[in-house]
């Protein structure tokens, strides 16, 4: 069987760079893109050394031109994984509709860009798989993360979704969902208001709990390792029986205790964990 190709978006670092270097470790022809390709020299460099067949590619999910281009530079795809994602965090009265609007640009239009761009291909072709990275906050919503959690609630839907309508063509979409995970994305999240560290905010108290209670989710401090969602990502691409693939301890934890409870034994039970009070 010909080599699977698989396109990823955001492989500069954390999940989506493990996850090229899996899958191309794996013998898949991986399309890596990021938006800057400066920052992928070290990925070609590594690939280049291991004999891997892993092109390095410039895509920006919120540029429509960006995304049809790398689209027709890589040829066929086999295999979508939207990663690229970002957080605003915040108290939601201190957000503006640009905020809301930004966030969605990269988290949810991004994704919907690539999804509806490589679709047609793999239809006519009767096959494909699509691997929505979501996350713990796209099926629980916390303090502080109302617009990067409401995006992650946009792109479970959609992908619920179109699991449905494009299953009867041999495509196959699964979502994989962390919890916490070790990499650069806690610095790269754009803070707004008190989470800036304004003190005058009337949400200033409320942010400092939810810092402080944040880490009783992970009880032995272990985050999951980028490397292991990119093992769920795999598992996904080559076992996929199921549409949610939640990946790491605090993921799992919260998961399976809100499945057993009402809404209000949820909140009771999560804020007895996490000493929250506010
Ligand atoms: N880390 C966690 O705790 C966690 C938990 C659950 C879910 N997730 C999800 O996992 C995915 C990957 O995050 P990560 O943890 O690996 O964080 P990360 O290290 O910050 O990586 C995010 C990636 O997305 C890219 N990106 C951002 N905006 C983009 C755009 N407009 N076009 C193309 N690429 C863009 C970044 O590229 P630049 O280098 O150019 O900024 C970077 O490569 C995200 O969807 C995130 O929501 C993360």
């Amino acid at each position: 069987m010909a080599k699977q190709s698989a396109l990823i978006t955001g492989t500069s670092t954390g999940i989506g760079r493990a996850t090229a270097e899996l899958l191309a470790g794996n013998g898949y022809r991986v399309l890596a893109t990021m938006r800057s390709p400066d920052k992928g020299r070290n990925l070609a460099d590594a690939a280049k050394a291991k004999g891997w067949d892993l092109q390095v590619l410039p895509l920006d999910v919120r540029d429509e031109a960006s995304v049809q281009a790398a689209v027709r530079q890589a040829g066929e795809i086999d295999i979508l994984i939207n990663n690229a994602g970002f957080e605003v965090w915040g108290p939601l009265e201190e957000m503006s509709v640009a905020d809301l609007q930004d966030q969605f640009e990269t988290n949810v239009y991004g994704p919907f860009r690539l999804m509806t761009s490589v679709l047609p291909g793999m239809r006519k072709r009767g096959r494909g798989i699509i691997v929505n990275v979501s996350s713990l906050a796209g099926r629980v919503a916390a303090p502080l993360n109302g617009l990067y959690s409401a995006s992650k609630y946009a792109l479970e839907a959609l992908s619920e979704s179109l699991h449905y309508e494009v299953g009867h063509f041999g495509i196959r979409v699964h979502l994989v969902e962390p919890g916490g995970v070790e990499t650069p994305f806690a610095q790269n999240r754009r803070v707004v208001g008190a989470a800036t560290g304004d003190k005058s905010s009337p949400y200033a108290e409320m942010v400092t709990q939810w810092e402080a209670s944040a880490e009783r989710l992970n009880p032995g401090g272990e985050r999951a390792q980028p490397e292991a969602v990119a093992a769920v990502i795999l598992e996904a691409i080559e076992k996929g029986d199921r549409l949610r693939y939640p990946v790491g301890q605090d993921a799992n934890l919260v998961l399976n205790v809100r499945k057993q409870m009402t809404d209000e034994q949820f909140e009771s039970a999560m804020r007895a964990q996490l000493g929250l009070t506010w």
